[in-house]
């Protein structure tokens, strides 16, 4: 009852008197933010909607427009305590009388980076600092739009595979660019060890690109077992690649389907699918790749890591991960890291490739 009397215009008046009468000294910039709503999470480049009241608790007329505006100011602040990107300015919403408040809403836009950042808001006076009103800091996680995620249930179901097999797995342009990307990578696995007597596990395999790759480079006494959760990937990859040591098999999020018997292998590789996997998945897979490999045996994989985020920040669009945290996670599974290729990705964000030695 007391706080609905105190919005009517006869409780502004009485409070505008009270704080023109016992208020702080007539020239000091008295007052008070407070975020009255928050959301919890934002994305990158999108704005979302925040409410911040402010407080005239001094004894001057607070303009909203001119040289000594009050308005409100939002900053992005990363992890480490840096600012990211210019500071965002609100004006209050109608001139504020000593002891009057508003609530002004804000369109915030996302920073342009994925992480775990906070969002610090403070008042400004131009020159002049407000007193009695530290910033409130509120914990953001920022992630990429929605729009941007990616089902591949959905994608490789949608898909015309015989015409676009190359397309739908990458960020391809031509077929020429994919064939040109499967015999890269063989030769950076040549380079780690791979030879055509070798048993490869391809998990996240798509529809085949390391299995043309591998095609004409294995011999009868190497083995190609190829695994990924989109099956009809998995049923084109079986028509296109029909040698006998050419195994294919649909998996799940976190299970690899092939039994122990069917190992040991020598290597096995992650191609962009670290990129496209929650932390606590990757590292599953990770262990279910330790499961089938030899005693000597050896991941590839690419993760995507930014300083930004605590732990991990993105969906199944884009993962990135925190370099130290994805580390000690495959450290506990078993498993070594030594980076073997460091490629540059977006801001405040790199491509290591990662090559895994079991340590048990
Ligand atoms: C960007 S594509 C890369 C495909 C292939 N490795 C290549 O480089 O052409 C990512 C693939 O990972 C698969 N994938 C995603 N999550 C997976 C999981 N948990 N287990 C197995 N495959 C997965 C997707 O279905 C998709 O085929």
């Amino acid at each position: 009852m007391l706080s609905v009397l105190r919005m009517t215009p006869a409780g502004r008046l009485a409070r505008h008197v009270r704080w023109c009468l016992a208020g702080p000294p007539r020239g000091e910039l008295t007052g008070r933010l407070s975020v009255r709503s928050a959301p919890p999470t934002a994305e990158v480049g999108v704005a979302s909607d925040w409410v911040v009241r402010v407080e005239n608790h001094s004894r001057r007329v607070w303009p909203r427009a001119g040289a000594g505006r009050v308005a409100v100011r939002g900053r992005w602040i990363t992890r480490n305590g840096g600012d990211y990107g210019g500071p965002i300015e609100a004006a209050l919403p109608r001139t504020l009388l000593p002891g009057d408040w508003a609530d002004i809403r804000v369109a915030v836009p996302g920073p342009a980076a994925v992480g775990d950042f906070t969002l610090a808001w403070d008042l400004t006076a131009g020159s002049q600092a407000v007193t009695g009103s530290p910033a409130e800091v509120i914990p953001v996680p920022v992630t990429f739009p929605r729009a941007t995620d990616i089902d591949y249930h959905r994608v490789f179901r949608s898909a015309d595979l015989d015409a676009n097999s190359w397309w739908v797995v990458g960020a391809y342009h031509s077929r020429e660019e994919y064939e040109r990307s499967a015999a890269a990578r063989r030769g950076m696995l040549v380079e780690q060890g791979l030879t055509p007597d070798s048993r490869v596990l391809d998990i996240g395999c798509g529809t085949g690109q390391m299995a043309l790759a591998l095609e004409g480079y294995l011999s009868d006494r190497g083995a190609y077992y190829g695994t990924d959760i989109g099956r009809e990937a998995i049923e084109f990859a079986r028509r296109t690649y029909r040698r006998p040591n050419f195994v294919f098999a649909p998996g799940e999020m976190t299970r690899v389907p092939f039994p122990d018997s069917a190992g040991p292998f020598d290597l096995a590789i992650f191609f962009s699918v670290f990129t496209h996997t929650f932390t606590d998945e990757s590292v599953l897979l990770l262990a279910e790749a330790r499961r089938l490999l030899g005693p000597r045996g050896t991941v590839i994989a690419d993760v995507i890591v930014t300083d930004l985020a605590d732990r991990a920040a993105g969906h199944r669009g884009e993962m990135r991960v925190n370099r130290g945290h994805f580390l000690r996670l495959a450290g506990a599974v078993g498993f070594g890291a030594k980076v073997i290729g460091t490629f540059p990705w977006a801001a405040g964000a790199e491509r290591l490739m990662i090559r895994f030695d079991r340590t048990r």
